[in-house]
């Protein structure tokens, strides 16, 4: 299958009756989470989530106002919908803890790194729908990028239900399993780039004498910009930066700089490593 833009869905905008288990709740299932919150897609009635530590639980309980537990078979019990959003090596453990709770009408959107839809659906033991996603962290400002796969049970109502999850916190689209770890290595790991670029541009506008604030502010936004233009203009990144260059202008002057430093190579090489990475973080 070809990977192809998540249109408009069928899903309606809110899921009121839908009842949620976030199993894990760290940095990436909090951010699911108090998103889910903010833009209402469950009643907070409906939600529930885990973390390892009791105290942690109890503290986010009283943050977010749902049932935060350490339970993770009761929360699998009390939902239709179950994301899994611990460590890769921890999903084994997990899956065996809630397999009870698990029959073919539920549906487990996986957030974990590296580890593949079927290993999942043997380790349930049922048939039932495994929905394998990579968001990442700008998710937390609704500017995610999620991308979402489907494992052999899945219906296209549960596909619905979770590419709505995540074009909730930014833009999602639908690739093959086995282009799962590349998304990893790109837009997984992507925003830990983009941030040291954002930085580099801002170490780079104090070296030629700005204040560090302006410099940063005009860094982020430059980038948050062309990201923008490429996104909505849909033109070829190549042809909008031609647009910047004036012959024998400045900004060929720094785009030679560039490519001696080799950061086309290099940004293409970090992908490569990460994507490897993304491979064999199941395994621990
Ligand atoms: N961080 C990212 O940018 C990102 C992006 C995309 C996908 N992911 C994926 O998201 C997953 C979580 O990553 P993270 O960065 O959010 O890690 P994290 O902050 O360490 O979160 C893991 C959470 O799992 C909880 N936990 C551990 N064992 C548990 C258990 N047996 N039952 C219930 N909860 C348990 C931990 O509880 P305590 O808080 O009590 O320790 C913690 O809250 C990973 O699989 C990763 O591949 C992460």
């Amino acid at each position: 299958m070809a990977e192809i833009a998540v249109e408009a869905t069928q899903v309606p905008a809110k899921l009121p009756d839908v009842r949620v288990a976030v199993l894990g709740a760290g940095k990436m299932g909090s951010i699911l989470l108090q998103a889910f919150l903010k833009e209402n897609l469950f009643a907070a009635e409906k939600i529930r989530a885990t973390v390892s530590h009791t105290e942690r639980a109890l503290a986010l309980s009283a943050q977010w106002g749902v049932d935060v537990g350490t339970d993770n078979l009761e929360a699998a019990s009390q939902s239709d919908l179950i994301l899994v959003a611990v460590k890769p090596f921890q999903v084994p453990d997990l899956i065996a803890q809630i397999k009870p709770a698990l029959t073919a009408r539920k549906t487990i959107v996986s957030i974990a790194a590296s580890v593949k839809t079927r290993a999942i659906e043997e380790a349930a033991g049922v048939d039932l729908g495994v929905i394998r996603a990579m968001p990442n962290t700008p998710s937390k400002l609704g500017a995610g990028a999620a991308a979402l796969c489907r494992g052999r049970f899945v219906k296209d109502a549960q596909m619905d239900l979770a590419q709505r999850i995540f074009e909730t916190v930014g833009r999602a689209v639908l690739v093959d399993e086995k282009h799962m770890d590349a998304v990893t290595g790109l837009s997984g790991s992507g925003p830990a780039y983009l941030y040291i670029i954002i930085e580099a541009l801002a170490e780079a506008g104090v070296k030629v004498g700005l204040p560090r604030d302006i410099a940063t502010q005009l860094a982020a936004q430059t980038a948050y910009g062309a990201a923008k233009m490429v996104l909505e203009t849909g033109y070829h990144p190549a042809l909008l930066k031609d647009e910047v260059t004036t012959p024998a202008g400045c900004t060929i002057d720094g785009i030679l700089e560039l490519e001696e430093g080799g950061l086309r190579v290099t940004l293409i090489k970090a992908v490569m490593r990460a994507t490897e990475r993304a491979k064999q973080l199941a395994a621990g």
